[in-house]
């Protein structure tokens, strides 16, 4: 044990590392990667510029959050400025002044009725904290019955163990042992045969949320604390929500007094044009988790944000006693909540909401014309999102779409790929020019893909 540096040892520097056997690196193939590492240096705009001195345009506002694009000054100095002035606070029993501010501008953006905001650093711990707030909630309001949780088929809520229970991607689950108790899993909305190449949301496909009844049938409402799900699937590859599903969510929720959560980690801060998808559908959850947007990615930070009558329920009994024995002490960062309040403030100037709604059509068109396009068997789009679905090679799922992301990032273009679907989220910021240049080289390297 020694604080010794190994890299600066070899006559490596920190930019230039001749190792890379240390880290071990999330959701990556490791020895692959390692290989042929693809590192990206710096990043200013729409781009990134990779080890190699290549401009790189960032066609997934890096993993779904860079939203106002990269190296923003107003951000870069909000946080300069904060780590000179107040570099930590404690998060319990103490506060800063900025994470008080940040949390009303964000119940302002919020639907009505949900004013109050529990910050956590990540999507995956927004989820476990919302999903804990409703169990508990249910207990405060005398219905300590009420349990269970039903997530979804396909469904991504980070990795914590709360996340990938209700989550629904075999792959995150399998290797992980029981998980938690009391979870069960509506059927996913997904459905080529009668919504491939649907524009917007797909025309078919309310009826899936029925399927929540008969779980209630099943468990009876009395064991179940409340639904999680995505308003669009983003991480399973770009699922819609079909026309009158989520209404019909809410509805059966409501009826049931089940909580509804929306999971808008992605979702969230102006991704489909507006503030979040509650909004954009038109449907009020009791509450939604988020990040990534909320900082446009520069410093980890997650958040819930909660309905009135969920947070009141909590606040009784004597002052003096805590609330809610939750909370991990980077919550509320100084550092998070001055880069949120700046790429707030950056949304709002530049109209980047407004934006990416006045964009989409544009994006959506494009999109829709790889149709025809070697190997595509579905496209979808909504807001500035797009899902690229390939025909899988035989045996082999996912190599297509990996050989795509490979070429394209050869080529001076970053996609996502989750099995064989491609997707992209390209920073708010993308100019048209940029939305033909992106689809022009996919096109190119699907027109060659094997
Ligand atoms: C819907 C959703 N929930 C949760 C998460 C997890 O967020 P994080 O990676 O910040 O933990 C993600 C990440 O992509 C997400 O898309």
């Amino acid at each position: 044990m020694s604080l010794h540096d190994p890299v600066a040892e070899t006559g490596a520097s920190y930019d230039n590392p001749n190792d890379l056997a240390a880290f071990w690196m999330p959701f990556t193939a490791n020895r692959q990667f390692k290989q042929k590492p693809r590192m990206l240096v710096s990043a200013k705009g729409m781009h990134y510029t990779s080890h190699d001195g290549r401009r790189i345009l960032d066609g997934t506002a890096g993993l779904w959050c860079v939203n106002a694009g990269h190296g923003r000054e107003k951000i870069v100095e909000a946080v300069q400025n904060q780590v000179r002035e107040l570099d930590y606070a404690p998060a319990f029993q103490m506060g800063h002044p900025k994470v008080f501010a940040l949390a009303s501008r964000i119940a302002a953006l919020a639907p009505e009725g949900m004013n109050h905001v529990f910050f956590t650093n990540s999507g995956s711990e927004a989820v476990d904290s919302a999903l804990k707030i409703a169990i508990a909630y249910q207990n405060v309001r005398g219905q300590a019955s009420r349990t269970r949780l039903i997530g979804r088929e396909r469904g991504y809520h980070g990795v914590g163990f709360g996340g990938i229970s209700v989550g629904g991607i075999v792959s995150n689950r399998r290797f992980f042992g029981p998980l938690i108790n009391g979870v069960d899993h509506l059927p996913h909305t997904h459905d080529l045969e009668h919504n491939a190449y649907s524009r917007g949301q797909p025309a078919w496909g309310a009826h899936f949320a029925d399927e929540l009844e008969r779980l209630v049938a099943l468990h009876d409402a009395s064991t179940i604390a409340a639904v999680i799900v995505e308003p669009v699937a983003g991480s399973t590859g770009v699922l819609l929500p079909p026309k009158g599903y989520l209404e019909r969510l809410r509805e059966i929720c409501d009826r049931h007094g089940i909580l509804l959560i929306f999971d808008e980690v992605i979702t969230g801060f102006g991704r489909l044009g507006s503030s979040f998808g509650a909004e954009r559908f038109g449907v009020t959850p009791d509450m939604i988790t988020c990040a990534k947007g909320l900082t446009s990615g520069v410093v980890p930070m997650g958040a819930v944000i909660v309905r009135d009558e969920i947070h009141d329920a909590f606040m009784q009994g004597p002052e003096g006693a805590i609330e809610l024995f939750h909370g991990y002490t980077y919550s509320g960062h100084p550092l998070a909540a001055a880069a949120a309040l700046a790429a707030l403030d950056t949304y709002a100037e530049d109209d980047l909401f407004g934006r990416a709604a006045e964009m989409a059509p544009y994006w959506e068109d494009a999109v829709h014309a790889l149709k025809g396009l070697p190997h595509v068997i579905d496209l979808r789009n909504i807001g500035l999102i797009a899902g690229i679905e390939l025909e899988s090679i035989s045996g082999k799922p996912t190599a297509r779409a990996f050989e795509a992301f490979l070429r394209c990032y050869d080529k001076g273009l970053l996609i996502r790929t989750t099995g064989d679907i491609i997707a992209l989220s390209p920073p708010l910021i993308i100019e048209k020019s940029q939305i033909d240049e992106m689809f022009g080289l996919l096109a190119d390297v699907l027109k060659a893909l094997p």
